[in-house]
């Protein structure tokens, strides 16, 4: 009994890895596509210069990657965060292209600058401290 779990939890850990060597990130495509395709609105950097194209540095990377996933649906769903533009971007990234992307956004510092709608401020310091439902 205990050698066929042993065996059993063996197998399962050699699948995983194979699992996860599959899926690995690949940086150097990753750094091409987002210098290429990503650049254009977020900057190659991820400090995106239009305020209508969020800032992708200085994000978590397990945070970039669900925005992706969610742009493009998974596991056969809808998408469950729908933008035409990003809809579009995504539609031809497979799950490891996401990751890879995720990853090597988030390796960027975002670089700070001064509030450009000073209307806003007291709101931003509100969520920020309380949080929004
Ligand atoms: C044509 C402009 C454009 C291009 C090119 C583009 N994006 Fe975006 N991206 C946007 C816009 C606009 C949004 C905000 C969408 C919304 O309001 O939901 C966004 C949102 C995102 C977000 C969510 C950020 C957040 O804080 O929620 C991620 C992640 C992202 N883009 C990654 C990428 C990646 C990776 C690429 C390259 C494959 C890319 N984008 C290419 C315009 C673009």
């Amino acid at each position: 009994m205990i050698k066929r779990s042993l065996l059993l939890s063996s197998l399962l850990l050699v699948a995983g890895g194979l699992q996860a060597q599959d899926q690995a990130p690949d940086l150097e495509k990753a750094k091409q596509t987002a210098e290429t395709v990503c650049a254009a609105c977020h900057s190659a950097d991820g400090n995106s210069q239009l305020p209508a194209n969020p800032k992708l540095a200085g994000q978590h990377e397990d945070y970039l990657f669900k925005q992706l996933r969610e742009f493009k649906g998974w596991n056969g769903n809808p998408p469950v965060r729908e933008n035409a533009i990003m809809g579009a971007m995504v539609a031809g990234l497979e799950e490891a292209d996401m990751r890879g992307l995720a990853k090597y956004f988030a390796t960027f510092e975002q670089k700070p600058e001064p509030a450009k709608s000073l209307g806003t401020i007291d709101l931003g310091q509100k969520i920020w401290r309380a949080g929004i439902p």
